[in-house]
């Protein structure tokens, strides 16, 4: 499909989406109420971010977004480099130094009365909003309050969470009963009762100088990678295997890891203080991923044209 010419610098200050084809303010893009991705969470998305001018491994993300779609059975008319050139012209639009980058797919409408997902022609929205974090930068120096739920999540046999998706009930719920209680996010558990992931993030302990994380069941965050890079760049030791909610508990340190905020030390959990906060093992990881981003490899400099 013929891509638009960008939008001049600003030309949506705040705020820029494509949709529909076109470049338009975020008030303007809309999506039909019988789109599957609506009503049957039939959808799937990526996030990258912008920080100071530059995408981060922005490579990275559209690999895994055609790799979703891929599994979804769904596609855009679009190549990684035309879908590059529109996830730049929405930060563009919106005149951003630091932003929050969407692209999502969904299945679409099929004719009234089917219900036949093939018969569907598939939908694509990309926008560009101020940086979301996982937790403002404020309440990451006061200290994340981590509530460690026992509700489950959606089973990696139902919905693959390796694909980006927006079955988040679990999580959505997990959160709920994380503010009755005054904590500031939640994870939860696998079925056996492993740690899982939380709302937008992945989760990691240190326990004895060593990091461990979830080796499957959870989405394959970019940001869970570049730790797991950086671990063996920085020769701290790592186990990617299942993570007993009781030891968690024991932790050292916990860090979680996202797209919103990069490496992000926890404080408690469930209100009891972690030994180590900001551990040294957290600090080091946070002090590499910021650094990450100069390197020019993982940069991809935003043209905000004149
Ligand atoms: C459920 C879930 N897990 C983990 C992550 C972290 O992924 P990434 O590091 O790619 O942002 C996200 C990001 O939104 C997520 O939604």
């Amino acid at each position: 499909m013929p891509l638009p010419p960008l939008p001049a610098a600003a030309a949506f200050e705040g705020g820029c989406a494509f949709a529909d084809g076109a470049f338009c303010a975020l008030a303007d893009a809309k999506i039909s109420l019988f789109d599957w991705g609506f009503t049957r969470s039939d959808a799937t998305y990526d996030v990258a971010s912008v920080w100071q001018g530059a995408f981060f491994r922005l490579d990275t993300h559209i690999e895994r977004f055609f790799a979703s779609l891929a599994s979804m059975r769904l596609a855009i008319p679009y190549s990684g480099a035309e879908l590059r050139r529109i996830l730049h012209g929405c930060v563009r639009g919106a005149g951003l130094r630091d932003a929050y980058v969407a692209m999502v797919c969904t299945r679409g409408v099929p004719p009234r009365g089917a219900r036949d997902p093939r018969l569907a022609v598939n939908r694509f929205y990309a926008y560009a909003l101020p940086f979301v974090w996982i937790a403002p930068p404020e309440k990451q120096a006061q200290g994340i309050d981590l509530h460690v739920s026992e509700r489950v999540r959606i089973a990696p046999e139902s919905v693959d969470p390796r694909v980006k998706n927006y079955h988040w009930i679990d999580l959505v719920q997990s959160l709920f009963d994380a503010y009755d209680r005054g904590r500031d996010t939640s994870c939860v558990v696998d079925a056996q009762g492993h740690i899982a992931e939380g709302p937008g993030f992945n989760v990691f302990m240190v326990k004895g100088g060593v990091v461990h994380t979830a080796e499957r069941g959870v989405l394959e965050g970019v940001s869970r990678r570049t730790a797991i890079e950086l671990c063996g760049w920085l020769g701290i030791p790592l186990r990617v295997q299942p993570l007993p909610a009781t030891e968690f508990r024991q932790a050292d340190e916990v860090f979680l890891t996202s797209t919103g905020g990069g490496i992000l030390p926890v404080a408690r959990l469930d209100g009891v203080p972690l030994p180590q906060f900001p551990g040294p093992v957290s600090k080091r990881l946070q002090a590499a991923y910021w650094a990450m981003h100069d390197e020019p490899a993982c940069r991809d400099p935003v043209d905000y044209g004149a």
